[in-house]
């Protein structure tokens, strides 16, 4: 792919390549990342866009929902994977609460995830009055991506956490949403848990990159949560993840081999044990037999 590994250092991706990737029709690659070791490994694998998404509330930080992660939260992660990225373009989510109440909270919270943690964009979720605050953003010169469907900051208000756009009118709605938001200047739309149809009938209306999470094959990229693709996760799973591995079980294998070794008295071993010269050895013993020694 175009936006290469981490041999291409110096080649970061940029909109300019991204808008270039759609209009070549070749599809765009993005995935969640919350630390480091994970922003290494989607840098050596060249993906298109790393999102440290607030579903770290979830999967890193082990609340119940999206809703209580802070911003200082969000952002120690988002400086963690901004030091393993050389290539991908990076998001960060603006989290629930940081930005909604008016365009100077908006611009405030969306300076300190670029400035303070190094993201090239913010993303911030639904229709209606984030609309202004997606402008104001641009405005004031960082990239917005909006986040349409399925919006889990609001998902108590939509009634849980369900597919959307499911009626003509609701999804009459996420049309207008998506028309509104790159109008605002967003470069980009993530549409999550939308039926395809619905997907495609955005699509063909907005200009902007769309990316897709349970929005079916039309969007211009896909995006998934990595602790979903990889198995970390254990529990409901929702309809649109696919495991492309099975890392929960490899790791409470390891975990527990490693506790049965420590019980068993067979870790560590000679060879993961430190040594000492005989004479410093014998040196110490002396001095430590000495009575006067304390
Ligand atoms: O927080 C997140 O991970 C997201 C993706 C699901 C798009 O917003």
């Amino acid at each position: 792919m175009s936006s290469g590994n981490r041999s291409d250092a110096t080649n970061p991706v940029t909109i300019t390549a991204l808008a270039r990737k759609k209009a070549a029709g070749e599809p765009i690659v993005m995935v969640t990342a919350y630390d480091h070791p994970s922003a290494v490994v989607a840098d050596e694998v060249g993906v298109d866009m790393v999102l440290v998404g607030d579903s770290a509330a979830n999967v890193v930080l082990g609340y119940d929902t999206t809703v209580p992660v802070s911003v200082d939260e969000m952002l120690v992660l988002t400086r963690a994977v901004r030091r393993g990225l050389r290539t991908p373009f990076l998001v960060a989510d603006l989290p629930f609460g940081s930005y909604e109440a008016s365009d100077e909270d908006a611009v405030r919270t969306a300076q300190r995830f670029v400035k303070d943690a190094g993201a090239d964009a913010v993303k911030i979720e639904r229709g209606g009055t984030t609309v202004d605050r997606a402008r104001a953003i641009v405005r004031a010169g960082i990239p917005v991506v909006g986040h349409i469907g399925l919006t889990p900051q609001t998902a108590t208000s939509l009634g849980g956490y369900s597919a959307q756009g499911r009626t003509a009118e609701r999804a009459e709605q996420l049309i207008r949403d998506a028309i509104e938001l790159e109008a605002a200047g967003c470069f980009a739309v993530v549409i999550e848990a939308v039926p395809a149809a619905v997907t495609e009938l955005v699509v063909g209306r907005v200009s902007c990159l769309t990316i897709g999470i349970g929005a079916g094959a039309a969007t211009d990229g896909q995006v998934l949560v990595w602790h979903d693709l990889l198995g970390l996760t254990s529990g409901h799973l929702a309809k649109f993840v696919r495991r492309f591995a099975d890392l929960n079980a490899e790791v409470v294998t390891g975990v527990r081999a490693y506790a049965d070794a420590v019980r068993a008295r067979e870790f560590p071993a000679s060879e993961h044990t430190y040594t000492i010269g005989p004479e410093a050895l014998a040196t110490l013993v002396a001095r430590l037999g000495d009575p006067s020694w304390r």
